[in-house]
């Protein structure tokens, strides 16, 4: 039983933490000194949280990543708004010439799927008709992007170059990949985020070293997806990413087909959620009876299994086969862990309870986990879910993450996304845990 906190005054809080993390009133950072700029999916996810409050400010935060596009259609994972040096790396690693600057490379694409949440309740139909003709084409070139540069061969399977672009920067899927990565030019720098957060909470040195040797090697290939494509060490079919852009399409298709909006484009769409749909039993192994990323250079799968494993659910439509042993992977997990979704499989010796992406909880995995389970009929499941993160939210704060057995709360403070998850999903879910 939790510690009872009134909902109203949680509610209260959580709009508090995006009102304190805005920016100008056209953007929020993620956490005040851990992250002072805007992050891409970040910034998305907590513009359906402001539309609780503000419909005008939500369509703004995405308007506004949206004017730092790339022409190419890459929307960065961070547009530097404003110095800050509590931050590394910032603009003077990256290297790109934007104004406002921004990083090079990109960020599981949630755009589309907010956009389709906010519009559907949306009362101000005047403002979200200005957004939607603003954001659509600019949400479809983006996702051209994805299809074109980073899967040249139309194989359905949409490549990441680096981990931060699968937004679970160190999870052990990316340790073996990682290792080709090379260190023997990598220039001197130093980590800011270990000032910050506790280092047992963050990624260690020989995966940061890796993470800004990517980095490096993009900026001396001046950021040229499809060089980049055959020359980089890192590529890997993320089934987190994949299963968020398979979301994003169908949402995306939605949008054009019901607001008016690019409607020309439907076919186009059809065409990139077939290819994924065809694409998706590749990231299946018979022996583990779940989901993998698979490693683009080896072509292996990645043996390690995470909670993005449960987001081919969020990806929507998924086929009755994969269901049952879903399920009685989440049935074991459940058993295991005190608070559902860690991040990794607890029963991999790898599994850190603190450390980041390698178990802790995140809100927003379970948002999207919960409601991929509760869209296929998965009550049950969905109500775990949504109750673990509403007792861990209301115990210990809007916290990054949680651990999944003590519910300590970890990484930075007053998240955004942590308060946008409870005003969107986890609050809902509050009462059934009084
Ligand atoms: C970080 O700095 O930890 C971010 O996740 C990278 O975007």
């Amino acid at each position: 039983m939790t510690d009872y906190k009134d909902i109203e005054e949680l509610n209260r809080t959580a709009i508090e933490i995006l009102r304190r993390n805005s920016r100008e009133e056209r953007y929020t950072v993620p956490a005040q000194k851990l992250y002072p700029f805007q992050w891409n999916w970040d910034s998305c996810f907590v513009a359906e949280g402001l539309a609780t409050s503000s419909e005008d400010r939500a369509w703004t935060e995405i308007e506004t990543l949206f004017r730092s596009q790339w022409e190419s259609g890459k929307v960065p994972h961070i547009v530097f708004h404003k110095d800050a040096p509590s931050y590394f790396p910032g603009p003077d690693r990256w290297r790109c010439a934007n104004t406002p600057p921004t990083s090079g490379i990109t960020q599981p694409p949630v755009a589309a799927t907010k956009v389709r949440a906010i519009y559907e309740t949306a009362k101000d139909n005047d403002r979200a008709d200005k957004a939607l003709a603003y954001l659509i084409p600019r949400i479809l070139k983006w996702h051209h992007w994805f299809h074109n540069e980073r899967d040249p061969n139309g194989s359905g399977l949409i490549a990441a170059y680096h981990p931060w672009e699968t937004g679970r920067d160190n999870s052990p899927e990316w340790d073996e990949p990682l290792k080709s990565v090379p260190l023997e030019t990598l220039k001197p720098y130093t980590r800011r985020d270990t000032d910050l957060v506790p280092a047992a909470q963050r990624p260690v040195k020989e995966e940061y070293d890796r993470f800004v040797a990517l980095l490096d090697l993009f900026v001396a290939n001046n950021y040229i997806q499809k060089r980049l494509y055959d020359i980089t060490p890192f590529k890997v079919a993320d089934i987190g990413l994949n299963s968020i852009l398979l979301r994003a399409n169908r949402d995306l298709l939605w949008l054009v087909e019901t607001t008016g909006h690019q409607g020309h484009h439907a076919e186009q769409i059809k065409d990139w959620i077939e290819a994924q749909e065809q694409a998706l039993g590749q990231f299946w192994n018979d022996e583990t009876e779940c989901f993998h990323s698979l490693d683009l250079i080896s072509g292996a799968p990645i043996p390690d299994i995470t909670a993005a494993a449960f987001l081919p659910f969020y990806g929507g439509d998924l086929p009755e086969q994969f269901h049952e042993p879903l399920l009685k992977r989440f049935a074991a997990w459940a058993g295991k862990v005190e608070f559902m979704v860690p991040g990794f499989d607890p029963f991999n010796p790898k599994f850190h309870a603190e450390r980041y992406w390698r178990g802790p909880v995140w809100p927003i995995m379970n948002y999207m986990i919960g409601n991929g389970l509760h869209d296929h009929g998965y009550g049950d499941q969905a109500l775990r879910i949504g109750t673990d993160t509403a007792r861990l939210i209301a115990a210990h704060g809007f916290m990054e993450y949680f651990n999944a057995y003590t519910a300590e709360g970890l990484g930075g403070h007053d998240f955004s996304w942590t308060a946008s998850s409870w005003l969107c999903h986890a609050n809902r879910y509050y009462a059934a845990t009084l």
